[in-house]
This record gives structure tokens, sequence and C-alpha cells, in this order.
């Protein structure tokens, strides 16, 4: 009989005002991450497949962030489109560089009031768009960590208050850590890409950065979505070697790996949802198949379930505009 029934789940959704009581997530715009993509010169370029993100100048990045921070998102993550690519990327660590100059300008006008992030990585710089330096076809990991340290140190003088190593060389985190050490950047942090798997849904980020690999694939360093326990080992050498916080990337196809890293870690743990998770509601809105709002929350609510603290996502500066949270 249901009569019977003591037990009604839905009591606690009966109303809005219930459902907000009992909600266990929340989703909150000081843990977002919103990336940028900068241009040499002024003013903007469209991105082919990337839905309204754009390359920026100097100028308007700024202008960005300032609109930014006025509705209360604080945290920037930088990326280069360089068109000076040689094979050993010597552009990433030129200190007069599009993303030093850029973080002196925006350190300098917002001081502490901005978090700013920066990718370390050869592949935006090198003419093979491999994320290391290479000797025939393979991707040689030592020598590529010397270059990575060098690049962070560039970015710690320029300004930046993390750097975030997205190559997936071994021992990279350490060498990073030590040479920002020795160079006097204690204070700045390291957010490790830990477990970046060899995805396809970095798709519209390559065509942004113009960065994607001229002969085979990135299999040989990226993880295998195969894997899931590699995934431990990379934590766990990310966490000796000083990493101060550990991501996954992708996010929604990993949760998996979002809650591994959350139970195994002492450290905030962040996910990076991507530029094709990006595209892929942007293309559902487009056809009139979801509503972005609410498809957006509810991802980065799952993300957020799964264990991830930190989000970087294209939608950040959207949310904050939009006041959707
Ligand atoms: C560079 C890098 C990539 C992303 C962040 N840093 C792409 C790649 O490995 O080719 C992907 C981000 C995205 O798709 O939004 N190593
Ligand atoms: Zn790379």
């Amino acid at each position: 009989m249901l009569g019977d029934l003591i037990k009604r789940p839905r009591r606690l959704r009966r109303n809005a005002s219930v459902r907000e009581l009992v909600r266990d997530t929340h989703v909150q715009l000081s843990h977002l991450i919103q990336p940028y993509f900068l241009k040499d010169g002024k003013g903007s370029e469209p991105i082919t497949g990337f839905s309204g993100v754009c390359r920026l100048g100097v100028d308007l990045v700024s202008r960005q962030v300032e609109s930014d921070l006025e509705k209360g998102l604080r945290n920037f993550l930088f990326f280069a489109h360089s068109t000076k690519k040689d094979s050993q990327g010597t552009e990433a660590w030129n200190p007069e560089g599009l993303i030093p100059t850029t973080l002196s300008t925006i350190k300098k006008r917002f001081g502490d009031s901005v978090l700013l992030f920066t990718d370390v990585c050869l592949c935006p710089f090198t003419s093979h768009g491999h994320c290391g330096v290479v000797k025939g076809e393979e991707i040689v990991n030592d020598a590529s960590v010397e270059q990575l340290a060098k690049m962070a140190v560039c970015h710690a003088q320029a300004g930046a208050d993390f750097v975030a190593p997205s190559d997936m060389m071994d021992g990279r985190v350490r060498a990073i850590r030590h040479a920002l050490d020795r160079q006097g950047y204690q204070q700045v942090g390291v957010l490790a890409y830990t477990a970046k798997y060899a995805s396809s849904y970095y798709g519209p980020f390559r065509e942004a950065l113009d960065s994607s690999p001229q002969f085979s694939d990135r299999s040989s360093y990226q993880m295998d979505f195969r894997n899931a326990r590699a995934a431990l080992q990379e934590l766990s050498l990310d966490l000796e070697e000083g990493a101060d916080i550990v991501m996954v990337k992708p996010a929604l196809p990993y949760l998996d790996i979002i809650a591994q890293f959350r139970e195994h870690s002492a450290v905030p743990v962040a996910a990076y949802c991507v530029s094709a998770e990006y595209q892929m509601v942007k293309l559902l809105v487009r056809e009139g198949l979801a509503e972005e709002r609410k498809l957006v929350l509810e991802n980065l609510s799952a993300i957020t379930r799964a264990g991830a603290q930190i989000i970087v996502t294209y939608h950040a500066s959207e949310i904050a505009r939009g006041g959707w949270l």
C-alpha cells in the first residue's frame, strides 16, 4: 500500500527553497579560471571552429581582464599564438615575447587582485608542433625539460603567479620547481597538468595556436585514455616533485580520474574543461538542442561533484558576465 510509504525522497525536491537547502554542490566564480589566447599587435582575430573565442592583442586582453574583474572573475590562464616557430621553440623563453610582456602589463595594472597562470609548453613555438624538442621522430625528454624550466622562469620573472606545465615530459615539475627556487621565485606555484590524456578534444585549441604536430601524434607523451591507474602514478610523481595543484584534462570524459585524484591527494585538484568540450556545448546550443546556461552549470556541477575544486573553462567569462551562478 502506498499509504505505508515512509521514505519519500521527493520531499526534499518539493520546491526551490527546499532544493536550495539540501543542494550539496556549489560552483563558484572564485574557483574558475578563464583561458585567453594572445596575439601580436592590437585587436582581435576569430578562431575557426571555436565559437566566441578570439585571439586578443594586449590592449583587448587588458580590457577583458578589467571587465572580468568587475564581475568577480580573477583567475586567468594565458596562451600565446606565435608566428615565430623554430625546431627548438626558442621563442618560448624570450623575455620580450607575448606572454611575458602581457603578464607584466596586467600585473602592473591589477596587482594581486588577479591570479595569472601561464601554460608552459613548447608546442606553440616549435616548427614541428610537438611539446618537446625532437631528434628524428623521437620527442626527447630531458632536453625538453631544460627548455621548459627556462620558460617557467621567464614567466615567473614577468609576474606569473602559477606556471602550468602541460607538456607531459617526465621530471618537469621537479626541474621547474628547482629552477624557480634557484632564481628566487619560491612563491610562484606549479599547477601541473598531471593526468593529461592524448585526446581528440583539443581540436579548437590547436586551431587557436596553430600547434598541431606536423608528424605523428602526441601519444608517446600524453596519456593513453584506456588507462586509469597510470594517472595515479603521474599523481604520486607530481606530488613528490612539488606540484602545488594537480590537474586532470580533459574533464567530462575523465570524471573517474578526477574522483581518484580527490581521494589520493591532499593538494587542490583542478580539471580542465577543454576546447572541444566547450565547442560541443556551443554546437548543441546553436542547434537549439540545449539551453546554454543550464547545460554549462550541469557540466561544471558534475566536474565539481567528481572532486575538482578548480575548473579551467572557456565559459568562465560568460558565466561571470551573465551572472549565471
Ligand atoms: C599544450 C596544450 C594543449 C591544451 C592545453 N595546453 C593541447 C595539446 O596538447 O595539443 C589543450 C586545451 C584545450 O583543448 O582547450 N600542450
Ligand atoms: Zn604542448
